[in-house]
């Protein structure tokens, strides 16, 4: 039985209630399920013996003039997904309590955090860390199961952990794609029919440079360059195109196997961001 749970003392509660010997798996989200988000409930759920999902909309990782009013939520839509999944808590917090007044608090992890992304967003990373800690610090689960559609965001959490001595491991899950290649976001509804459309130029711009590397083309300004014209052609306006030590997040000199390609790109309104490994 899926049991849902708001308030964060009945939430402490209920995970000193869990015995040890338990394997416990957490997915924390903004709801809006889709089946990206679902893809790393269902490895929870199969992988643990409990399996807790989260659902906050955490305005802290929002910039001032970014998406948190109109951010899509459906939470009976979302339960019901849940419990077709057989999650056993769905822990859906209050701001009030998440973030109570006078709230002091944050955890940031410096350099990764104003990287590609973070230069777009500041203080987004700061806002993710900072959620991501407490979330943890209450569900204290084994294992944390994270999506690689947020590539930077896998690589920051991972350096939180290590840093805070944070025992619970990172479990990192592949992108689920619609059929044509989009990676599935929960912002994808506020495409337009032909945005939607253009919004495949992500992903046929990071195929376009898998299949040059294979080609033996390893120069990052040429394979750049055609992946850029790829996109403008699609209305598509870059934010960044970045190749990355998948590690460090460093940038790259050449394309070699440890290359991830990062990158973001407004399709009329809407910024979007995917990447890809070689
Ligand atoms: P949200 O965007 O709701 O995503 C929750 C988790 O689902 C993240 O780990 C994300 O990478 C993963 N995810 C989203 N789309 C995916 C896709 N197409 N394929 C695979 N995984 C996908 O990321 C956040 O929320 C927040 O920053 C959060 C970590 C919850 C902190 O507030």
């Amino acid at each position: 039985m899926t049991k849902i749970i708001s308030s964060i003392s009945e939430f402490i509660e209920y995970r000193r209630s869990l015995p040890h010997s338990m394997t416990i798996g957490f997915v924390p989200t903004m709801g809006a399920l889709h089946l990206g988000h679902l893809s790393l409930v269902e490895a929870s759920v199969k992988e643990n013996e409990i399996t807790i999902v989260s659902i906050f909309v955490n305005p802290k990782q929002f910039g001032a003039n970014e998406d948190l009013s109109k951010y899509p939520r459906d939470i009976e839509k979302d339960i019901k997904l849940l419990i077709t999944k057989k999650v056993d808590i769905i822990f859906t917090p209050e701001y009030s309590d998440i973030y109570p007044e006078n709230y002091l608090t944050y955890t940031s992890v410096n350099k990764l955090s104003r990287l590609h992304c973070g230069k777009s967003r500041p203080g987004h990373f700061r806002g993710v860390t900072t959620i991501v800690n407490k979330l943890i610090n209450l569900s204290r689960p084994d294992f944390m199961y994270l999506g690689e559609k947020d590539y930077q965001q896998i690589i920051v959490l991972e350096k939180m952990m290590t840093d805070l001595n944070i025992p619970t491991k990172i479990k990192r899950c592949p992108i689920i794609r619609e059929t044509d290649g989009l990676a599935m976001s929960s912002r994808n509804i506020y495409l337009s029919t032909q945005d939607r459309i253009n919004a495949t130029c992500l992903y046929r711009a990071l195929l376009l440079a898998q299949e040059s590397y294979k080609k033996g083309i390893y120069s990052i300004s040429r394979v750049k360059t055609q992946m850029a014209d790829l996109i403008t052609k699609s209305n598509g306006l870059i934010d960044y195109i970045a190749f990355v030590d998948k590690d460090t997040l460093k940038k790259e000199k050449h394309l070699s196997p440890n290359t991830r390609i990062l990158l973001a790109v407004k399709i009329g309104a809407t910024r979007l961001i995917d990447n890809m490994s070689l």
